[in-house]
């Protein structure tokens, strides 16, 4: 894994193979993992006090990354510490720590428009997001899409390995309509406070 990802002059880059499929396929076990043991979450929305469930708004269920971490948790961590250098590196973002969740949309789930600093978030300062589907074809939809500020957007679909990362502060993006089970990681690299 090669951690040369500059987030370009729109501050979005996508990178696939970030993952190899044998990565694809341990994190999938992960989150499976997880999944029996309980630990995920219908996604609410809203900040600290006002956290409401709102499937129109957003049919994800997830789960917080956290310790104990399995070991390709443990590995991918390692690796996105070093991307984290890196964007500190090329772009003095001051980026200070990570924190991630799985996100599985059943079928029919997407996630409206929106940005990722709710209340509270304000130390997002660059949005990661990982996809773990294997054979993914685009007749399953479930793109992202990123908005820009002229009305425009882009459709970046969901493949296996792939990662997409974009400066977080104001960018509107949203998850389409998927026809098939869904399985991301969204992460967050946070300034300090
Ligand atoms: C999010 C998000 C995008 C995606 O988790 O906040 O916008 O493509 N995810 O899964
Ligand atoms: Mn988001």
């Amino acid at each position: 894994m090669s951690v040369d990802i500059g987030l370009g002059v729109d501050g979005i880059s996508v990178r696939d193979q970030f993952l190899t499929p044998a990565q694809v396929r341990a994190l999938t076990d992960c989150a499976h993992l997880r999944r029996e043991r309980g630990d995920f979450h219908t996604a609410r929305i809203g900040g600290h006090q006002n956290l409401q469930r709102r499937e129109d708004i957003r049919g994800d269920s997830t789960c917080w990354i956290v310790p104990p971490l399995l070991p390709a948790e443990q590995t991918l961590c390692e690796e996105l510490e070093r991307l984290r250098l890196e964007l500190n590196a090329q772009a003095w973002l001051g980026l200070f720590e990570l924190e991630m969740h799985y996100a599985r949309y059943p079928p029919g789930a997407g996630y409206a428009r929106h940005v990722d600093q709710p209340q509270g978030h304000g130390q997002r300062q660059v949005s990661l997001v990982l996809y773990l589907n294997e054979g993914w074809t685009p007749a399953a939809g479930g793109e992202l899409r990123i908005f820009d500020a002229d009305g425009g957007h882009r459709d970046i679909e969901p493949m296996a390995g792939r990662l997409v990362c974009f400066l977080t502060p104001g960018r509107e993006h949203a998850v389409r309509s998927t026809q098939r089970d869904r399985l991301s990681i969204s992460g967050w690299f946070r300034a300090r406070d």
